[in-house]
């Protein structure tokens, strides 16, 4: 520990350490969930809701062609134009180009037919770009939100996250929204073919590079995974032979009351600020749209504590959500003295000391680490029980990764690599990250979809 750092400030970050036993602990208790979100019977109660994405392990080929892949769920919305192909070793695709539109806060929070109706005028506006209005293409929508699939191209949003609230969507069927939004316009045609979560693209784009790949996770402004499970484990869905892609949703663990041991009262803080309290409580934990409130959370206790900035907060720091989670990588990463730090924090027109930096940087460290932590628990809760399913001695397996959290942050991937390794010690894991995941892996997966939709004759 740093010895700059005051012991008291020290003591009150204590409480953020996770001991090895406590995320064996965390890890158990995901798995019990796990358990129970894939029972027909226990589903309904179960926090983690481990959602059938009806992406199954045989695909039969794929359709060539152009596509068009839509990325909702961050702060932007993505449209781009995929080429899929096919060489000799099987697959190739070329992504023509992409154009990120930004999400206007009264589209996000307003009613479900503003949002879709902005997303259709943003393909629209693509489509011009490209010249490509009068083709109806093929399309793959990705779509970050739990949704209850009933198919590959058609499943209800069971709640919105990440400060997404627009109304009348929850309960609705999203590829339906979008197509009436589409109708509604009237100037261009899609054919909606399927529609996955990110951590579905980011699995499947990573599959044709490593076929291993049967995991996929994200760690940006949400935090869930996916993997590969057994048919006849997942007893939501009828059949029994080979595997369908589940994703867990496992940002909602903790909502039935399994984290109330281990979130501290900042935890407490952010949740009852947020606009769906009492909701995805472990991803409140993690996600890069709460990692920087935590900190601002953290540095408030230790102003009134009389431990940092002479006991005084400036407005700014006083405001809800302006320590952003890119300072706390910035923070972290600074190696420049704490030049960089102090430029940070006179944004928040805050004059800091030596003192001050360091116990910033403490607290930056610690919501950070926690993070990092919590989510290993998790996955290795989803790796050791692929190996129980697949009882081989050793997995091998590879895991597709994305997402601003996990790739901007300096150290989180070094911690959460050595967390998740240190709980599964049967297993030989392979860490990827992708590039435009979102997008690539909902066209390959459309492009499987539409030649299953052509050889049934839909
Ligand atoms: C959503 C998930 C999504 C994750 C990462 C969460 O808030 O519920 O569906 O995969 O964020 O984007």
């Amino acid at each position: 520990m740093d010895h700059l750092v005051h012991p008291d400030v020290e003591q009150m970050l204590c409480e953020f350490k996770l001991h090895e036993e406590d995320l064996q602990v965390l890890m158990e208790r995901i798995q019990a969930e796990m358990e129970r979100g894939l029972h027909l019977e226990t589903n309904e109660e179960a926090s983690v809701k481990m959602l059938p994405t009806y992406v199954r392990s045989t695909p039969d080929g794929s359709e060539v062609g152009d596509f068009l892949a839509l990325d909702l769920g961050g702060t932007n919305f993505r449209v781009m134009l995929v080429k899929v192909g096919e060489d000799l070793d099987g697959q190739w695709r070329v992504e023509t180009k992409h154009k990120m539109y930004s999400i206007p806060e009264d589209a996000m929070t307003g009613t479900a037919e503003m949002l879709f109706d902005y997303i259709a005028e943003c393909i629209s506006d693509y489509l011009d770009q490209q010249n490509m209005k009068h083709k109806k293409l093929p399309l793959g929508f990705t779509f970050s939100f739990p949704v209850r699939h009933e198919d590959i191209d058609k499943g209800i949003l069971l709640n919105w996250t990440k400060g997404f609230k627009a109304s009348g969507a929850e309960g609705n069927n999203v590829v339906g929204l979008l197509r009436d939004a589409i109708k509604r316009r009237g100037d261009f045609e899609m054919d909606v073919v399927a529609m996955v979560n990110d951590t579905v693209a980011t699995m499947i784009s990573c599959y044709y590079e490593d076929h291993r790949c049967e995991v996929g996770m994200i760690v940006g402004t949400g935090c869930n995974a996916c993997y590969m499970e057994e048919m006849c484990n997942v007893e939501l869905v009828e059949g029994e032979e080979g595997r369908m892609c589940v994703n867990t949703e496992w940002g909602a663990f903790g909502d039935t009351g399994e984290l109330e041991d281990f979130r501290l009262e900042y935890d407490r803080v952010v949740d009852e600020g947020s606009l769906n309290p009492g909701q995805q409580l472990y991803e409140k934990m993690i996600g890069g749209k709460y990692m920087g409130e935590l900190v601002r959370l953290v540095l408030i206790k230790m102003v009134n504590e009389n431990l940092a900035f002479g006991g005084e907060a400036s407005e700014k720091l006083k405001t809800r959500g302006s320590f952003e989670t890119q300072f706390v990588s910035q923070i972290e990463g600074d190696s420049s003295d704490f030049k960089q730090t102090c430029n940070i924090l006179k944004t928040l027109n805050l004059q800091s000391t030596l003192g001050d930096c360091h116990a910033v940087r403490l607290a930056c460290e610690s919501v950070s680490t926690r993070a990092a932590a919590m989510c290993g628990a998790g996955l290795a809760g989803v790796l050791n029980r692929m190996h129980k399913n697949r009882g081989d001695d050793i997995l091998k397996i590879t895991v597709g990764v994305d997402g601003s959290v996990y790739k901007l942050h300096p150290f989180f991937k070094e911690r959460f690599h050595a967390t998740v390794r240190k709980l599964t010690p049967r297993c030989d894991i392979t860490f990827i990250t992708s590039e435009e995941g979102s997008g690539r892996g909902a066209a390959l997966i459309s492009a499987v979809a539409y030649k299953m939709a052509c050889l049934i004759g839909h």
